[in-house]
């Protein structure tokens, strides 16, 4: 298995536990770091809508949770036959904190697209980083 399809078949098994009473869109994503190891997320609805967090960003969380600070790319999976959407926007503005030129796959249960980071939000806010404190 190449490590992209490891990557889809992590964002296929985060979806399975996706939190969406609401809209019923699963969704899972796995995101390789940069030392080759693997997080997954999944979506986290709320009845305050405002507060849902996508997969994306669960992911991400994970992984800086373990230390990451760099990422080669995320995959995302909608469990649909139809509908397919790539990360919304707050999820490119929080990958693009890492890694501005990651590549983002995103797919669902009959197509599979890709693109970069940067051609999905060209000319991202960012502030000069200060050393980080540990
Ligand atoms: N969602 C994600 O998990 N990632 C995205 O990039 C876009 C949307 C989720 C949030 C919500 O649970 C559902 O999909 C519909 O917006």
């Amino acid at each position: 298995m190449t490590d992209k399809d490891i990557l889809f078949q992590k964002a296929r098994e985060a979806a399975k536990n996706a939190y969406c009473p609401y809209s019923h869109f699963k969704v899972g994503a796995a995101i390789l770091a940069a030392s080759g190891n693997i997080f997954t997320g999944c979506n986290v609805e709320n009845s305050s809508f405002g507060l849902t967090c996508c997969a994306e960003r669960n992911a991400v969380g994970e992984a800086i949770k373990a230390g990451e600070r760099s990422f080669k790319c995320i995959a995302v999976y909608l469990d649909h036959d139809e509908e397919l959407f790539p990360p919304c926007g707050a999820c490119r503005q929080v990958l693009s904190e890492f890694s501005p030129t990651m590549q983002v796959y995103f797919f669902n249960n009959t197509v599979s697209r890709s693109s970069s980071l940067e051609d999905l939000l060209p000319g991202h806010f960012r502030l000069e980083k200060k050393e980080e404190k540990h």
